[in-house]
């Protein structure tokens, strides 16, 4: 097993995505700290982990208040004796458009899925750094956060937020040997379940049928179970090399995102008044300007619903 004798936080592991993590972190031999805000689920996923032989603690708790992040890594250490690798999975949705989105909206948003990311990789990086452990920090992006979407400002501000942060941990931990990397996955979850375009490939994966291969090859939306063999990679030792990334999966797919860079650049000695740009932007930038959304294909016929 790969991640023998490594100790793993999931965060909001309950259900979902964090639930997948969590278990085939287990099956690869890590102890889990199991995290969400809900008891019961959190109860069944230790449960479900010991069933199949692994080892697991629940922490109920809401991740965002550094209260939160010291009693994650303070209950790896107390009950497992270390810890090498932190999945900041926690996440909840407030969608709307700009112009109805409330404060609370957006503060809450913000708090779970930026303040918490922040609150547990400094946790656990300060751990990691002051006993020496390579340790493996795996933060969840999203699509959203990489290109927008309709309706999701706030969780757009968080996802693109927290691939930043990941980009400057790759620079900081660099030194101590941790790795960040941000995983952007897409699944068949409580979050996309309400997705009218998704619906016929939540429709096969609730009748526990293979989901269409359009779903699964084209848009790269598949299972929760889908997702996690990387982020058991990315906790590995295979993956000391890998850092600073951000690494889409889901479904058959994997894709190595780029980050952000110059598409254009130009000179203008002086520097670039108004009537310069006005001369001269059409033609230098206007036709090298960068599109916004995700785009999908069309539904085929068969698979609308
Ligand atoms: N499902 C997808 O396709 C998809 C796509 C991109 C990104 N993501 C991201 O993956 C992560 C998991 O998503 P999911 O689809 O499994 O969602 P989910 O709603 O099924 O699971 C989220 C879990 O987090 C828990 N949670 C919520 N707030 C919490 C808090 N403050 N502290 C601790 N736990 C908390 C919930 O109780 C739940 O168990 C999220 O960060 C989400 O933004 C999901």
């Amino acid at each position: 097993m790969s991640l023998e004798g490594k100790v793993a936080i999931v965060t909001g592991s309950g259900r979902g995505l964090g639930l997948a993590y969590a278990r085939e972190l287990a099956r690869q031999g890590a102890a889990v700290v199991v995290n969400d805000v809900d008891e019961s689920i959190a109860a069944e996923a230790v449960a479900a982990i010991e069933a199949d032989g692994g080892r697991a603690v629940a922490v109920v708790a809401p991740v965002g208040p550094t209260d939160t992040a010291k009693r994650l890594v303070q209950t790896a250490v107390d009950t497992f004796g270390r810890l090498d690798i932190l999945v900041t999975n926690a996440g909840v949705l407030r969608d709307t458009v700009l112009w109805k989105m409330s404060d609370d909206d957006f503060d809450t948003v913000i708090d779970v899925h930026l303040r918490g990311t922040f609150t547990c990789v400094r946790e656990a990086a300060t751990y990691m750094r002051a006993n020496e452990i390579p340790g493996r920090i795996i933060c969840i992006g999203s699509p959203t956060g990489q290109r927008g979407n309709f309706g999701q400002t706030n969780y757009a501000a968080a996802k693109a937020g927290i691939v930043g942060m990941v980009r400057t941990w790759a620079l900081e931990l660099k030194k101590a040997g941790i790795t960040a990397n941000a995983v952007i996955p897409v699944a068949a979850t409580a979050m996309t379940a309400t997705v009218p375009y998704f619906a016929a490939a939540v429709e096969a994966d609730e009748k526990g049928e293979p989901m269409p291969a359009f779903f699964r090859h084209d848009l790269g939306f598949g299972t929760a179970d889908d997702v996690a063999g990387l982020i058991a990679y990315l906790g590995s030792d295979a993956a000391a090399s890998v850092t600073g990334q951000a690494i889409g999966v889901g479904g058959d797919r994997l894709q190595l995102w780029s980050h952000p860079e110059a598409v254009v650049t130009a000179y203008h000695e002086g520097g670039w008044s108004y009537a310069d740009l006005e001369a001269q932007f059409p033609s230098l930038v206007g036709e090298k300007l960068q599109s916004v959304g995700e785009k999908f294909p069309p539904l085929p016929e068969e698979l609308q619903r």
